[in-house]
């Protein structure tokens, strides 16, 4: 059973989405049940990073779909409305932003950048009196953390009506875990042409590294050997538990020297709806990334990976030889995942097996519980009801 495929993922679809909630799966059971490239609402995502929005300018982002416009105001304070005027669906980034309010370059509405609320409308008459402060542009709670924008995309979306005021999330956004006053942030972004699903299984796959992440720097192909983690159940999501890191890659080898630590713990966690956190210590050192995985349109996702850190702060090109070290990692995925949708263009047949793809499978799991306690209003039942331990070799 270990090694046999024992289930399969569910066809990337280019029609119509397709949502089948059925009873939560036994572990070992085929995963056919599992939601279709679905894009969970009600939550935190990344939409931009913070350096491509600049004050007082508009540019455009598409999030799950739904197309946005993001801008900042005269202090700074970034916003989001949906980009499509509610007057007759002109994108609003083509119109004028005065740092203040957004006017549409078709009819000239005027809107407050930060609620959606229509200011003015230009057409109307003096003994007109059509109540222009009921009408709203569509808007996007909006924060700013560890050079990101993050956009809240509510489960009933302000759906540019006309009349929806903005939809308070109930969390702030996520942000990344830093363990001293001082630390260095850096980020990186790359674009896939795959669904958020496959953007997400291929981020947490073990399997894959071998093959996709050889270099004489980091390890070889040869130095493939079985490896046993524990894995333990979080709210809306799971951990891998605090562990020694593999021996098998020069990093590590290297921090162990240079932090002079006999322990180096990492801890990974994955929590939906598309969050990576990975936290390394040793001592007084540590090194903490927060990688998201978002759903652009229902066959692209972007990966957006950042980190932040106190080693190397003694070395003039320790961030440079760390953004060299990710980029490539990243790129390297990048690339796999590029050729992966040619073949998953023709909706191939796919499994899942154990236990390297049971983390792929707890996703589908994880995704489809929380759908079903959304549906029926009752507590999500986690698929994971206690600690695991996953045997693979990579
Ligand atoms: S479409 Fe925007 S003002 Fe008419
Ligand atoms: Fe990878």
């Amino acid at each position: 059973m270990a090694t046999s495929p024992d289930g399969e993922l569910p066809r990337v679809s280019r029609g119509r989405p397709q949502l089948f909630i059925s009873p939560m799966p036994e572990l070992e059971s085929p995963q056919r049940q599992t939601p279709d490239s679905l894009m969970l609402t009600g939550f935190w995502y990344r939409a931009l990073p913070a350096d491509r929005v600049h004050r007082n300018q508009l540019q455009k982002a598409m999030l799950l779909e739904i197309p946005l416009v993001l801008g900042r105001d005269r202090q700074r304070q970034p916003f989001a409305l949906r980009d499509a005027c509610p007057h007759r669906g002109m994108p609003l980034h083509c119109g004028q932003f005065d740092g203040e309010q957004v006017e549409c370059g078709y009819h000239g509405w005027r809107f407050d950048a930060h609620t959606g609320q229509c200011q003015l409308i230009p057409s109307l008459t003096a003994d007109q009196t059509l109540k222009v402060d009921r009408i709203y542009a569509g808007s996007y709670a909006c924060e700013e953390h560890d050079q990101f924008l993050w956009v809240y995309v509510p489960e009933s979306p302000a759906a540019g009506a006309g009349f929806t005021k903005q939809v308070e999330p109930s969390t702030a956004a996520p942000q990344i875990q830093k363990f001293s006053e001082k630390y260095q942030l850096a980020y990186l972004t790359a674009d896939m042409p795959v669904s958020v699903d496959h953007g997400i299984i291929g981020l947490m796959d073990p399997a894959h590294g071998p093959f996709v992440h050889q270099a004489w720097w980091w390890r070889k192909r040869a130095s493939i050997h079985e490896k046993q983690k524990n894995f333990e159940p979080i709210p809306n999501g799971f951990r891998m538990s605090a562990h020694t890191p593999s021996s098998n890659s020069a990093p590590y080898k290297l921090l162990r020297l240079y932090a002079d630590a006999e322990s180096i713990t990492t801890t990974i966690d994955f929590t939906l709806p598309n969050l990576r956190t990975e936290t390394i210590r040793a001592g007084k050192y540590w090194f903490s990334s927060l990688t998201t995985v978002t759903p652009i349109t229902r066959n692209h996702c972007r990966i957006d990976v950042v980190a932040a850190w106190n080693l190397f702060r003694w070395m003039p090109f320790g961030p440079e030889l760390l953004k060299f070290v990710f980029a490539k990692f990243v790129e390297q995925d990048r690339r796999t995942m590029e050729l992966q949708s040619q073949g998953l263009k023709h909706n191939p047949h796919l499994m899942l097996i154990d236990d390297a793809d049971r983390p792929a499978k707890w996703y589908f799991e994880l995704k489809a519980a929380y759908l079903e306690a959304k549906r029926s209003g009752s507590a999500m039942k986690h698929p994971i009801p206690e600690p695991v331990t996953l045997k693979w070799r990579s």
